[in-house]
């Protein structure tokens, strides 16, 4: 018997497992169906989607634009941390979670609905972040997954039900792929990328060019940053969700961000996944090169060690825990100095950074030049360097006799 919830909120894309779990959720719980969906960029036909909903069971369809807030409170913030999930994932799919709970946690209070539902399997890493944000926000709500309970094994079985009970689901073409896009990158699984031997079909990437279909001349352009928030492109302002789109465009066209890897899944299997993000890693990518620009260099040291623990828990659902905010805090007060322009530039799918200026550079020409207005005091390098090995140094004297059980073996006579 399952526990009694009237009115459930479902987090809804409009596909068939979603679809489906509207009237499934009905029979199963004898509840009211609100159908929950965020435009997070995806660029989906929402007049046609809220039809949809309301054709196929749903009370009342809830959408909402949350595109600047995506970009500034989440995607933004990964971006002041450099954060990429194993040194190469952008997170797209990971950032949007917390921020799409947050707000159906809000409809939740407002419309008096009392359980959730999302169309997350039992193996991937979506229904963890899911769930731990809804057990972290609003604990006193019933959380359902429906395809970690269902009785279906195919989307034949699927489709079977959904005949069954009326459910007006138009037959579509089914894409090989699973896909999940938003402003900050495009995620896409499945099909024949699920052998790792096998390069990506031409039909998996969604948005960007091929390198090899690209543009023969490179192309220039400037980020200007603000404490570590780009502010302008081309030292144009934009607002930071136009300069996140216009940087997808332009990256498209020359092939930037592609990104094909082996992941560790937070459930202990290995999948392989292949993304898309040109701006996330255009915008990373300068972003570094200012920070290598004005952080001193202990504070960019220890930084990097942060980068990965910031990843990782966004990656592993857990960006509503109080280490994410500490890292948040510190990542934040490093910031004050990255502020300055970036020129890049794109070609073949590559994106450099090829020139960088900022009014805290600590980049000092007299220290660092070879020629005559060279002030660096070459005489302090001696005794600094005495002093630096003396522990190596020291080691080595006290040990030089133990010659067997020393590192000094193979290099003493
Ligand atoms: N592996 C990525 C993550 O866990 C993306 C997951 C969603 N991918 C998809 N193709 N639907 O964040």
């Amino acid at each position: 018997m399952k526990k009694k919830v009237k009115k459930i909120l479902l987090a809804y894309s409009g596909g068939l497992d979603t679809s489906v779990s509207i009237e499934w959720l009905k029979d199963k719980y004898g509840a009211k169906i609100y159908a929950y969906s965020a435009d997070v960029g995806q660029g989906a036909n929402w007049q046609s989607l809220k039809e949809k909903a309301l054709n196929t069971g749903a009370e009342k369809v809830f959408i909402d634009d949350i595109q600047d807030e995506f970009i500034n409170n989440f995607a933004f913030k990964a971006l002041k941390a450099n954060a990429l999930y194993e040194g190469k994932y952008p997170l797209a799919t990971a950032l949007t979670r917390p921020l799409i709970v947050q707000k159906m946690v809000e409809v939740c209070e407002r419309e008096n609905i009392d359980a959730v539902a999302h169309g997350c399997t039992g193996k991937g890493n979506d229904q963890v972040r899911f769930d731990v944000s809804f057990r972290t926000l609003a604990p006193e709500l019933e959380i359902i997954a429906p395809l970690r309970e269902w009785e279906f094994k195919s989307r034949e079985e699927e489709m079977e039900y959904a005949k069954e009970k009326n459910i007006p689901i138009k037959v579509t073409k089914e894409s090989p792929y699973s896909i999940d896009s938003n402003l900050w990158g495009l995620s896409v699984e499945c099909g024949k990328l699920e052998d790792p031997w096998e390069e990506p079909p031409i039909d998996s990437y969604q948005w960007t060019n091929a390198p090899e279909n690209t543009p023969d001349e490179p192309y220039y352009l400037t980020l200007t940053f603000d404490q570590g928030v780009p502010i302008k492109l081309n030292n144009q302002h934009l607002s930071p969700v136009e300069i996140v789109k216009n940087l997808n465009s332009i990256g498209s066209k020359y092939g930037i961000g592609r990104i094909d890897m082996v992941e560790n899944r937070l459930v202990g299997i290995k999948s392989r996944e292949i993304y898309e993000a040109p701006a996330a890693t255009i915008l990373i990518n300068a972003h570094e090169q200012l920070e290598s620009l004005t952080l001193d260099r202990e504070t960019l040291h220890f930084k990097k060690t942060i980068t990965d623990k910031y990843a990782e828990q966004t990656y592993f659902g857990l960006w509503y825990s109080p280490l994410r905010e500490a890292l948040d805090a510190f990542v934040e007060s490093t910031q004050k100095q990255v502020t300055g322009i970036v020129k890049m530039k794109l070609y073949k799918g590559h994106c450099s950074v090829v020139g960088r200026k900022s009014p805290y550079s600590l980049y000092q020409y007299e220290m660092a030049t070879y020629d005559e207005n060279d002030r660096f005091e070459h005489k302090s390098a001696p005794g600094f360097i005495k002093l630096w090995g003396l522990p190596t140094e020291t080691y080595a004297r006290v040990n030089r006799e133990n010659k067997d059980t020393l590192f000094l073996k193979d290099y003493v006579k």
